[in-house]
């Protein structure tokens, strides 16, 4: 049934036009309704001198309604009547903006004949981000307001632009402060006085001066240089250059037959899945709605080292003060001044000014002494990989932190309760994962213990979106669910290299799907040190398969001293930070493969590289679903997108398998089993895999209550 999302309100001569569709008032077909209905009704009303359009809530309209694009046939045919019945009602009509005027809501906006906005307002098309374009005409207005080159950088970048900005660049026309709906009827009637009512962005020609001769040419071959799977950018050029050469209405045209391309590509159904992906995974299901969190004023760091310096960064950059607790001075100076370097950096860079790492620095403070966490509302541990060290720091944490304090480890691979144990108040504990590195990675994996409180759970979600972080609640098990998944990755690219595949030919063949870099060059940066001495802890714990290849390539350039980037050499050789091939790890392969009897093979394709190294880690992202380590298919995208820089063109690995069929990924699975043989368990199909590939469903198919069960 059609819900009333406006209002009409009479004030003296002036219609005052309400939204009023929370969250942030999508232009959903209820709206759009809604706004045609007034429209028509002040069409016959003669008493009526100008109209301001304006929305309640947090934000003015923030773009289309998303979640209707699934429908769409190609963009609702309602919206350009609307935009029609504004454009031409006779009357000069104003947009009142706060918050954020995004994309549709923008494109509104620019229909009307003037734009008053609050100071703190926000305006921007970010359609591409979503793999569409502007559909509603924000292709051919922009560039007529603001110029071809402002327009295209808007809107082939989707940045916000800060109201002041949009004003100088000739978008918006007034900024005001205070009473936004007062300021938009005082300006209206200024511009009533004036007599200068009916000036339209359609009329106006594009500034010539804003079109260099190799505008559109520059824009093709950067994105020439830097291609990705997403169908929009080049298609905002060609509106973008429409805009200049076609008429108005041509130009318009144009944008409706380039948008629907965009709506109907599959990237885009994968960009739109990653948008209420990750706004999802902050739903914990079983929670209850508005639960008390508990305050976090203050956080204490334990280890200044490569993670715990990053960690802090966060928190201080969020304005809340920490305290770094260190083992020895010389740790703690260190930690320190790379934290002070990093600031130095981004300033260098013009992100910051100097009187920002003042105040950072000024939030961060150092210590080798535990008492200073007493006064911690939570306590983030980053030292050395080690359980006896981790158990030993949580024992003295128990000692000092005060009674409601939330005690949380960085570990990447151990047991959260044991740790927890270790402390003693279980309920407090859980695991915040950082990636590397902790300042930039958006990624954090929340792990929840056997025995973490419910508030305490919701307290760390919330807060690492205050950090602007991307959480997603990993049960306990190895590796949690990013690292367990990877696990198979690396083990099968490793596989691969002892048939006979070059380390360039799998990063290769791992590039070509979209991944920023490939199993060998991202080893090689994390350091084959570290992850073949988490293959050795995990072997001393009885943990490991016992196929005696495994991890051996990685474990024999270890003992070769070869740790990847920094010691210049590793699966390659590095000049300067470029990977080259080294003719020695084909030697070294070469010498493994015969040792463990595998057959050297010529015949080894990028396709199957690709199956070889995804498939195997779609099969374990089934088996983390069905053990309830992660809530919903979507976390695992959202891990696999923010973590590993899985192409979100591709939607994660999971949404990629549904396009694929299930049903394919298994007989694939199926044929490795049998041409490499399953002595250790590699090739089983999950079995909810198996469930789904023989319904004909995809992970995105399977409902609330199939997953709930999984965790209980
Ligand atoms: N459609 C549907 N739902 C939307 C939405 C939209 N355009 N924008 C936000 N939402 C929903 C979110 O899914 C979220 O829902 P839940 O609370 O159920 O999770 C809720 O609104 C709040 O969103 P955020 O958590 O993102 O809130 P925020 O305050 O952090 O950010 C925002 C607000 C800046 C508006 C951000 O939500 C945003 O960027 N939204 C998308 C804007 C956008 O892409 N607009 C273009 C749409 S396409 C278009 O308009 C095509 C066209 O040309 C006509
Ligand atoms: P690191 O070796 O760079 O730093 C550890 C720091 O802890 C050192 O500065 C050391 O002096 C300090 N320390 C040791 N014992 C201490 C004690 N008793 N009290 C106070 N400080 C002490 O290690 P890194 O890489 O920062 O790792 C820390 C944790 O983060 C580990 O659990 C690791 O598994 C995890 N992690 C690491 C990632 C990485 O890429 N480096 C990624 C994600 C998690």
């Amino acid at each position: 049934m059609e819900k009333n999302r406006v209002t009409l309100e009479k004030r003296g001569t002036f219609a005052l036009v309400c939204v009023d569709n929370p969250p942030v008032n999508a232009i959903s077909r209820d709206v759009r309704a809604g706004l045609i209905t007034v429209l028509r009704q002040i069409a016959v009303d003669p008493d009526i001198a100008a109209i301001i359009l304006y929305c309640a809530g947090r934000t003015f309209i923030a773009g289309a309604d998303i979640a209707e694009f699934a429908s769409m046939q190609p963009l609702a045919a309602d919206i350009h009547e609307l935009f029609d019945l504004i454009e031409n009602c006779g009357r000069p009509v104003v947009a009142a903006l706060h918050g954020t005027a995004l994309g549709g809501g923008l494109e509104l906006a620019l229909v009307c004949n003037f734009r008053v906005a609050l100071r703190s307002a926000r305006i921007g098309l970010p359609e591409v981000r979503l793999g569409l374009l502007p559909g509603g005409g924000g292709t051919q207005r922009l560039p007529r307001l603001a110029g071809a080159k402002t327009a295209l950088k808007i809107i082939l970048t989707g940045v916000q632009v800060p109201a002041d900005k949009a004003l100088a660049l000739g978008i918006i026309d007034e900024v005001v402060d205070g009473d936004l709906l007062e300021a938009a009827i005082a300006y209206t009637e200024r511009v009533l006085s004036a007599g200068c009512t009916l000036r339209r962005a359609s009329a106006l020609s594009v500034n010539p001066d804003s079109v260099s001769a190799d505008l559109f040419k520059q824009a093709r071959q950067a994105l020439a240089q830097r291609p990705n799977g997403n169908p929009a950018p080049a298609r905002i050029i060609t509106c973008v250059e429409a805009a200049v050469t076609q008429p108005f209405e041509q130009g318009m045209a144009t944008e409706q037959r380039l948008f629907a391309e965009c709506l109907r590509s599959p990237a885009s159904a994968a960009l739109r899945h990653r948008f209420f992906a990750e706004r999802e995974v902050t739903k914990i299901p079983g929670l209850v709605v508005n639960l008390p969190l508990r305050p976090i004023q203050r956080v204490g760091v334990v280890g200044a080292g490569t993670m715990g310096g990053g960690i802090a960064m966060n928190f201080v950059n969020a304005g809340i003060p920490v305290v770094i607790v260190e083992a020895s001075q010389a740790a703690l100076d260190r930690g320190l001044s790379i934290v002070r370097k990093n600031y130095e950096a981004t300033a260098a860079k013009g992100r910051i000014t100097g009187e920002q790492i003042k105040q950072y620095m000024g939030r961060l403070s150092g210590s080798l002494d535990y008492a200073d966490l007493a006064d911690c509302d939570l306590v983030i541990e980053a030292v050395f990989e080690d359980m006896e060290l981790k158990k030993r720091v949580c024992a003295q944490l128990s000692k000092i932190c005060k009674p409601g304090a939330i005690i949380a480890s960085n570990t990447s691979t151990l047991d959260v309760d044991v740790l927890a144990e270790a402390y003693g108040r279980s309920a407090n504990v859980l695991g915040m994962h950082f990636f590397s590195p902790a300042n930039v990675m958006r990624l954090l994996e929340v792990v929840r213990g056997a025995k973490t409180a419910p508030d305490v759970l919701a307290t760390v979600v919330k807060l690492a979106r205050t950090i602007g972080k991307v959480p997603v609640v990993s049960g306990m098990c190895h590796g949690f669910i990013g690292n367990r998944m990877a696990e198979s990755y690396l083990r099968e690219s490793e596989r691969l290299l002892l048939e006979g595949a070059t380390p360039q030919q799998v990063d290769a063949a791992v590039q070509s799907l979209g991944m920023p870099m490939g199993p060998f060059r991202m080893l090689d940066m994390a350091g084959v040190d570290v992850v073949a001495k988490v293959a050795l802890e995990q072997g001393k714990n009885g943990l490991l398969p016992l196929d005696p290849c495994y991890q051996a390539v990685v474990l024999k350039l270890m003992e070769l001293g070869r740790y990847g980037q920094k010691s210049g050499r590793g699966f390659y050789r590095y000049e300067g930070r470029t990977p080259m091939a080294d003719p020695i790890v084909g030697k070294i392969c070469t010498e493994l493969a015969s040792r463990h009897g595998i057959a050297y093979r010529d015949d080894i394709s990028a396709q199957e590289i690709i199956e070889r190294c995804f498939y195997p880690l779609i099969n374990e992202a089934a088996k983390i679903l069905e053990e309830g380590i992660a809530y919903r298919p979507g976390d695992i995208d959202v891990v696999w997108i923010n973590g590993y820089g899985f192409p979100d063109y591709l939607g994660g690995p999971l949404f990629w398998a549904d396009t694929l069929g299930l049903a394919n990924i298994a007989a694939r699975i199926d044929h490795y089993a049998v041409q490499l043989g399953n002595a250790y368990g590699y090739w089983h199909r999950a079995a909810l895999l198996m469930r789904l590939a023989d319904q004909g469903r995809g992970f995105s198919d399977l409902t609330a209550d199939e997953l709930n069960h999984a965790h209980g």
